[in-house]
């Protein structure tokens, strides 16, 4: 890809992913991150200047012309501006890509009627673009990138252009096409509510490299790189609230006289079935510590659940290392926070 100034511009880096088959997958990051290069790179809409794209094995890249048109027809795409035909119907569109392929006047009458009712637009098979809804658009968009029947659809920030209800739904229908036909779905966003609903894994790309992979669970709950942190910041409520703004927190102290006159205060995650406070009362018992608890919440990621409490302990500081060490034994994330004065006051 050439940029103004006549050096190369890569858009992507040394990018290495595997879509598992049938797996709705999700491609994440900012603007300009090199997420359509990427999904485009799929059906070689972008040619890699170097690379393979091996789908069924096959390395498209090596695909002469008629192949590739050929391979092509087995990966449909959606985009966030529907592109459908504004001249045809609803059924004319859906019929579209089939009367090209070369499909009997009658088999396209029969596909198109099962399409238009499994995306429910049966009523409106005869309306044009223009006299649907943005949800009714991509209905359509869908319906027709799968008329087909290819393995793989790539999805283009296909719902960024869609208030949350109607997301909502495009993103059932999607998932209900995934399950239904064992579709492989790759989907791009920049919004992590579309990633959270869906996804079952996930890359996330910055500055055309991928940064983080793993299952939605685990970006959400354990975000590595900065750029995940921050598109996970406003879902997951790991940061403190404003009313710990006030409290002062003290690094570790270097001698074990200081830090008797500390407390430390924790955030304890609680990642999928461990129950939070079957764990703290454990602790209190075992370990002679006093544990207040500041903060809670709890959230839920494709119906697993996710809590998080911010805990302030205190006891002598053998007592507080055996309740770390506790805690560990489970399975939850736990950071220190910082230190802070005893009976220092926390208006929550
Ligand atoms: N043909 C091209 N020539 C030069 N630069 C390009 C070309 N296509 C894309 N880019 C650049 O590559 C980078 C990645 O673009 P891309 O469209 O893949 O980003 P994106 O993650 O999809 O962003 P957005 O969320 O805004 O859609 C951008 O910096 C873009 O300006
Ligand atoms: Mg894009």
């Amino acid at each position: 890809m050439g940029s103004g100034s006549g050096e190369k511009f890569h858009a992507l880096k040394g990018v290495s992913i595997e879509i598992p088959d049938g797996c709705i997958f999700g491609v994440i990051g900012r603007s300009g991150a090199g997420k359509s290069t990427l999904v485009r790179t799929i059906n070689l809409l972008e040619r890699p200047t170097s690379g393979r794209v091996l789908i069924d094995g096959v390395d498209m890249t090596t695909l002469p012309a008629a192949e590739l048109r050929e391979a092509r027809k087995g990966i449909g795409m959606i985009f966030q501006s529907f592109n459908l035909l504004s001249s045809r119907t609803v059924a004319g569109n859906v019929a579209f890509p089939l009367q090209l392929a070369g499909w009997s006047r009658s088999a396209v009458g029969d596909r198109v009627r099962e399409l238009l009712e499994l995306v429910e637009l049966t009523e409106k098979r005869n309306d044009y673009p223009a006299q649907l809804s943005g949800g009714q658009k991509q209905r359509v968009g869908i319906a027709r990138a799968i008329a087909a029947g290819p393995k793989i659809l790539l999805c283009d920030e296909a719902t960024s252009a869609l208030d949350p209800q109607t997301t909502r739904s495009i993103l059932e229908l999607l998932q209900e096409i995934n399950l239904k036909f064992g579709l492989t779905i790759v989907l791009i966003t920049h919004e992590m509510s579309v990633i959270r609903e869906i996804c079952r894994e996930v890359v996330v790309l910055d500055g055309g490299c991928v940064v983080e992979r793993g299952t939605a669970f685990e970006v959400f709950t354990r975000p590595g790189a900065p750029v995940t942190r921050e598109l996970v910041s406003g879902f997951m409520a790991k940061d403190l609230p404003p009313q710990f703004a006030d409290m002062q927190f003290f690094p570790k102290p270097a001698s074990e006289d200081i830090a008797a006159g500390l407390n430390i205060v924790l955030r304890i995650s609680f990642l999928g079935d461990t129950a939070a406070s079957p764990v703290i009362s454990g602790m209190i018992r075992k370990c002679g510590v006093d544990a207040n608890i500041l903060y809670g919440t709890i959230d839920h990621i494709q119906g697993v659940p996710y809590g998080m409490l911010v805990v302030e302990l205190s006891g002598e500081s053998s007592e507080r290392s055996a309740a770390l060490n506790y805690l560990r034994n489970f399975n939850l994330e736990l950071e220190v926070i910082g230190y802070v004065r005893r009976n220092a006051s926390v208006a929550v």
